[in-house]
C-alpha cells in the first residue's frame, strides 16, 4: 500500500447495542474525511449531544454535523425512505448540510411499508417467542435482499420502479394473509411512501463501491461506523434473538465494498455495564434494585422505540468473543459515570450452567439453556466523573478497575466516555 493511499477505521458496539456509538463516532469524526454506515437500517438510534443539544441519527452516519465530512449510507444498509427523509429534515432543521455531505449507495436494499407489516405480523405470530424487533422491517427486507427479491435504491429511478413494486407486494400480502394479520391501512402507507421517493431522489445516490474505494486512492480517512453490537450480529449473536445483519468488522468489507487490506484499525465500543433491548440471554443481567437503579442512573431507555432497556453488569465471556470476532485493537469504554456511587461494581468472568459447570466461551446452547454468570467483585468509587476531563483526574479505585478489565481482555481501552456530551470525553495514553 502507497503512503498517499487513505484507510479505514472500523467502529462498532460489542455489546448487545446502544453502547453509544453515535456519541462515539461524531467525537471521532475531526479525525476522519468519510463517515459510512455499513449494515443494519432504522432499527438503530444513534445519540449524538453538543452544546446541551441531544440529537438521534438512525440511517444517516454520525459525521453529518461536521461541515465538512462526507456521509456515506453503504450498500449493506436497509433504508425506509419514509423514515429517512423525516430524519433528514430534523437533522436539517438542526443545521447539518444533508443536501451537500449525504451520500446514499444505489445498491443500498429499500424498506417497503409492506415489510414493516411482515415484522409485526411476523413478531405477532410468534407471540412470547418473539425477537422483540424494532418493527421497522429489518428481518423482512434482508430476507427479500439474499432471496434476489428486493428493491434497492437505484431502483427508485427506473422508470419500471412503480411495476416492481407492485409486484413486491402482491407476494407481501399474500404473506400478510397467511399471517391473518389485519391491522393496516395500506392506501396511508403508500401514500406517504411514495412521496417520501420523490423528496429522497434530489438526494445523492451513487456507486458506493467506486465512491469509497477512489476516496481512499485519494488518501482520505474513513471512519465505518457499525450499528447495533456484536452479540445480535445475524452469526455470532444469540440466534435467533439477533438482527439481520453481520454488525462485528467482516460486515464492513462487504457492506461497503471495501478490502481488508485498507482496514488499518478496529475500535470496540462497550458500556461499562451491559444492556439489552427485546428478547434473548442475558447471563448477567439484574432484576433487583441495582438493575434498577442502573437503569434510571443511565437513561436506559431505547432511542428508537423508546422501550426500558434490561441492565446487568458487564460481561467479559461475551465481551473477549466480541474482541475476538472483530479483531478489536483498541477498547472504548462508555458511560463509566453512570457507576459512580456503586458500593460495588461487579464483572462477570464466567457463566455457571445448570449442572453448575463453569464455562468461559459461548456456548451453542447459550438461547436454549439457562446460564448465569459468575461474578468478579471490585471496589467501587463515589466521586462524580462527569465533569473529569484528564485521565489525571480519575479517582484510584476507578483507574485500577480500568487497569483490571485491560489485562482482562488484553486490549488497551484508549478513550473513557464520563457523559453523553461530546466534551465528557476522556483519551488516555
Ligand atoms: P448507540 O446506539 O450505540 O449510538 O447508543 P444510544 O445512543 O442508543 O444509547 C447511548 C445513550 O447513552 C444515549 O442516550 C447517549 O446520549 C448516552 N451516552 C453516551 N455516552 C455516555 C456516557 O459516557 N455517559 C452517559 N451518562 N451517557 C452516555
Ligand atoms: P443501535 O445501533 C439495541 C435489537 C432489537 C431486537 C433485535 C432484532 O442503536 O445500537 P430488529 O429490529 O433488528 O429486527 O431487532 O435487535 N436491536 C437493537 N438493540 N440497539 C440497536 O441499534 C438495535 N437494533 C436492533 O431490540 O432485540
Ligand atoms: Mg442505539
Amino acid at each position: 500500500m502507497s503512503n498517499t493511499q487513505g484507510y479505514v477505521d472500523v467502529v462498532l458496539g460489542l455489546q448487545w447495542g446502544d453502547e453509544g456509538k453515535g456519541k462515539i463516532a461524531d467525537f471521532l469524526t475531526p479525525n476522519y474525511d468519510v463517515v459510512a454506515r455499513f449494515q443494519g437500517g432504522p432499527n438503530a438510534g444513534h445519540s449524538l449531544e453538543m452544546n446541551g443539544i441531544k440529537h438521534v441519527l438512525n440511517t444517516i452516519p454520525s459525521g453529518i454535523f461536521h461541515e465538512n465530512c462526507i456521509n456515506l449510507i453503504g450498500n449493506g444498509v436497509v433504508m425506509d425512505p419514509v423514515r429517512l427523509m423525516e430524519e433528514i429534515k430534523r437533522t436539517e432543521v438542526a443545521g447539518a448540510n444533508v443536501k451537500k455531505n449525504l451520500f446514499i449507495s444505489r445498491k443500498a436494499n429499500i424498506i417497503l411499508p409492506t415489510h414493516k407489516l411482515l415484522d409485526a405480523a411476523s413478531e405477532k405470530d410468534k407471540g412470547d417467542q418473539k425477537i422483540g424487533s424494532t418493527l421497522r422491517g429489518i428481518g423482512p427486507t434482508y430476507r427479500d435482499k439474499y432471496g434476489r427479491s428486493g428493491i434497492r435504491a437505484g431502483d427508485m429511478f427506473d422508470p419500471n420502479f412503480t411495476e416492481k413494486y407492485a409486484e413486491t407486494i402482491k407476494r407481501h400480502l399474500a404473506l400478510i394473509q397467511h399471517y391473518d394479520f389485519t391491522e393496516f391501512d395500506l392506501e396511508s402507507l403508500e401514500n406517504e411512501f411514495f412521496q417520501a421517493i420523490e423528496e429522497l431522489k434530489t438526494y445523492q445516490f451513487v456507486d458506493s463501491e467506486y465512491f469509497i474505494n477512489d476516496l481512499i486512492h485519494q488518501g482520505k480517512r474513513i471512519l465505518a461506523e457499525g450499528a447495533q453490537g456484536s452479540m445480535l450480529d445475524i452469526d455470532f449473536g444469540s440466534y435467533p434473538f439477533v438482527t439481520s445483519s453481520n454488525t462485528i468488522s467482516g460486515g464492513m468489507t462487504v457492506g461497503l465494498g471495501v478490502a481488508p487490506k485498507h482496514v488499518r484499525s478496529v475500535k470496540g465500543i462497550f458500556k461499562a455495564y451491559c444492556t439489552r433491548v427485546g428478547s434473548g440471554p442475558f447471563p448477567s443481567e439484574l432484576f433487583d434494585q441495582t438493575g434498577e437503579d442502573l437503569r434510571v442512573k443511565g437513561h436506559e431507555f431505547g432511542a428508537t422505540t423508546g422501550r426500558p432497556r434490561r441492565c446487568g453488569w458487564l460481561d467479559l465471556v461475551a465481551l473477549k468473543y466480541a474482541v475476538m470476532l472483530s479483531g478489536v485493537d483498541e477498547l472504548i469504554m462508555m458511560k463509566s459515570d453512570v457507576l459512580s456511587g456503586f458500593e460495588k461494581v461487579c464483572v462477570g468472568t464466567g457463566y455457571i450452567n445448570a449442572k453448575g459447570e463453569h464455562v468461559s466461551t459461548i456456548p451453542f446452547d447459550f438461547v436454549s439453556a439457562e446460564f448465569e454468570s459468575a461474578y468478579t467483585e471490585h471496589e467501587g468509587w463515589s466521586e462524580d466523573l462527569t465533569t473529569v476531563r484528564a485521565e489525571s483526574e480519575f479517582p484510584s479505585t476507578f483507574k485500577s478497575y480500568i487497569d483490571w478489565l485491560e489485562k482482562e481482555v488484553g486490549v488497551p481501552i484508549k478513550v473513557v466516555s464520563l457523559g453523553p456530551d461530546r466534551v465528557q470525553t476522556v483519551v488516555r495514553n
